[in-house]
């Protein structure tokens, strides 16, 4: 009745913006990702007669509120999906996920907890039925059952049963590299859920959005079949500044970039114009992420460290999908 699974976090080049149904966690659209190997989560997860609620505790501290609910949540609809038990669990996860990096560490723990989870009840299931199951508790956390590149089949079924993750290719297929740029001023005042939601239901840019999908799915993963590092960039890129345009066209209008947000867009595209193949993308936050290759990895990081406003630069390789320990 006990498990440890250790997950790391992923960054999408196609973005998932945009919920079908928001209690399931269905997306409008297909996404694709890189896991990374630097930012992870581990998570034991332990079954026990003796508890009377679920316990959850993050790098030590005992976690309640919100966070908690989130945790508690997952495990009661794993308890009742399987029927494999009625017992409550502690849940004790470590996270090496710096939270200014601005990636959602919601991503390493729902995968982490969904491993560890499933393990613990000696449930017999495939990564993909993971994956699905992975998503009820965080959306963009079902990619990172994988390692390497991974899409996000969005699904048609009502009940979420065909939505979950597969492989596109493996991480030790093609060494690609991310950095992650994190900026001096970081706060984010509208979560991706609120972000999603009122870009769905009201920006007049979303239906220019979900149109211009299939064809960049289609086109990256040619480039990823293809090792052609400046198509998958430049599309990850061009749909990333999409992403951030249905934002601009919601009402109230709002966005996530900051001043240092922009200077960072600014410094990768004066990088290209010198010939350095490297491009960024950019989450629900003000911190981008920059694309680049081996070769360049001194380069881009020196000059990435220059621009005002940055205050570090944390450099992944494209990472596993999850292991048990
Ligand atoms: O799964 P969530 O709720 O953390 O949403 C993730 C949304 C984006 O990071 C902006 C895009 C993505 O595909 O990860």
């Amino acid at each position: 009745m006990k498990a440890t699974a250790k997950a790391h976090t992923n960054i999408a080049l196609i973005k998932y913006w945009g919920k079908r149904d928001e209690s399931l966690i269905l997306p409008m659209n297909n996404s694709l990702s890189l896991t990374l190997d630097v930012f992870y989560t581990t998570t034991t997860v332990t079954f026990r007669e003796e508890l009377f609620q679920d316990e959850f505790l993050l790098n030590e501290q005992v976690i309640r509120g919100e966070q908690y609910n989130r945790v508690a949540a997952f495990l009661d609809f794993i308890r009742r999906e399987t029927q494999a038990t009625s017992l409550h669990a502690e849940v004790r996860s470590t996270n090496h996920v710096p939270t200014a990096a601005g990636f959602a560490s919601s991503a390493s723990g729902f995968a982490a907890l969904a491993a560890a989870t499933t393990r613990a009840l000696d449930l017999s299931i495939s990564d993909q039925e993971l994956s699905r199951l992975t998503r009820l508790g965080s959306g963009s956390a079902c990619r990172s059952i994988f390692g390497g590149f991974v899409e996000w089949h969005k699904g048609t079924e009502k009940d979420g049963s065909d939505s979950y993750a597969v492989q596109v290719q493996p991480a030790e297929d093609w060494d690609v590299r991310v950095a992650a740029v994190v900026l001096s001023e970081t706060t984010k005042k509208i979560s991706s859920r609120e972000g999603m939601k009122r870009t769905v239901d009201t920006s007049v840019f979303y239906p220019g959005w979900l149109k211009s999908i299939p064809r960049d799915l289609e086109q990256i993963k040619d480039g990823i079949n293809q090792r052609d590092f400046e198509k998958v960039g430049s599309i990850s890129e061009a749909n990333c500044l999409r992403m951030h345009a249905t934002t601009l066209g919601a009402n109230p209008p709002f966005t996530y970039w900051h001043d240092a947000t922009l200077r960072v867009m600014q410094g990768v595209q004066a990088m290209r114009e010198r010939g350095i193949s490297v491009f960024f993308t950019i989450d629900a936050g003000p911190n981008v992420k920059v694309l680049y290759l081996p070769e360049d990895e001194t380069i881009v990081q020196e000059m990435l460290r220059q621009i005002p406003g940055v205050h570090d630069v944390i450099v992944s390789r494209s990472g596993q999908g999850v292991t048990y320990l």
